[in-house]
């Protein structure tokens, strides 16, 4: 027993070695590691502390001893002691307070809204009187209209300027496109726009956004239809592949 008292109390190595890696992972460590890594290491770190006191029955005593109200540690290490038992409730607050307070921070990734589509999108055939803007008959675009309004208003608002009555609730990852900017539409040739309105952004994930597929609810030919009448409305043209 007498060796023990020489040295740095077990109990003080363990619950240092414990809050020191604790501390240095979740607020040291630089980029901040996820919450589920550093749970994960402090389970064996916790592991490897409670095999280092029960490897010998004299560290056992002693850390009994150093959780007992009346410790029989010299007075300094019972100082230090007690300081550290009174600190675990102020810390364990802490870290309830700063897991369940809200932040407002958007997610760390960026929207990527133009990806290399499927194969099938560079090889499909455009039908042929959808194939070339020049040539959209005014008929078609009326009809796509009445199928703008029902379907795609909500979100990307009566002029096409995605300021629909729903858009505002519609933020992340990314909000409804607005067809009038430069960097949509008016970009993408026109199979690349249909594969994006049949399939959606929840298509294999890539996009993982609110725009609906459409494969499902339109006809191939009433999509050709909304297409058109999206591009006149927000007076674009499309681009060609080259
Ligand atoms: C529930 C809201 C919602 C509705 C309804 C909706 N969209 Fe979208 N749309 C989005 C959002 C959000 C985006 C941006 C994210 C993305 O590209 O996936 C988007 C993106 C798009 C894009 C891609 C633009 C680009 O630059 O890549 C096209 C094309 C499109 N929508 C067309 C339509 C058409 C046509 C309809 C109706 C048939 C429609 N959307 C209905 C929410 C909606």
């Amino acid at each position: 027993m007498d060796d023990n008292n020489k040295g740095i109390p077990s109990g003080i190595i363990a619950l240092v070695t414990i809050i020191g890696s604790y501390v240095l992972m979740r607020f040291v460590a630089q980029p901040p590691l996820p919450s589920t890594l550093t749970n994960f290491f402090m389970m064996f770190i916790l592991a490897g502390v409670v095999i280092y006191i029960t490897l010998e029955d004299s560290r056992i005593e002693e850390f009994l001893d150093f959780i007992s109200f009346r410790s029989k540690l010299p007075l300094v290490w019972d100082i230090f002691r007690k300081a550290i038992f009174a600190a675990i409730p102020f810390f364990v607050a802490y870290n309830v307070y700063s897991t369940e307070k809200i932040t407002y921070s958007p997610p760390g990734e960026l929207f990527q809204p133009h990806v290399t589509p499927p194969q099938w999108v560079v090889d499909y055939k455009v039908p042929e009187w959808a194939a070339n803007p020049e040539k959209w008959e005014q008929r078609f675009i009326d009809q796509g209209k009445k199928i703008y309004e029902d379907n795609c208003l909500p979100c990307h608002g009566k002029d096409a300027d995605g300021k629909g009555p729903a858009a505002s609730s519609i933020r992340y990852p990314a909000a409804p496109t607005n067809f009038k900017e430069p960097g949509t539409i008016a970009q993408l040739p026109v199979s690349y726009v249909y594969w994006r309105v049949r399939d959606g952004g929840i298509f294999d994930k890539q996009f993982n956004s609110a725009m609906p597929g459409w494969g499902e609810e339109l006809e191939e030919e009433e999509i050709w239809k909304v297409i058109m009448y999206t591009y006149h409305k927000a007076g674009v043209k499309p681009r060609t592949w080259e």
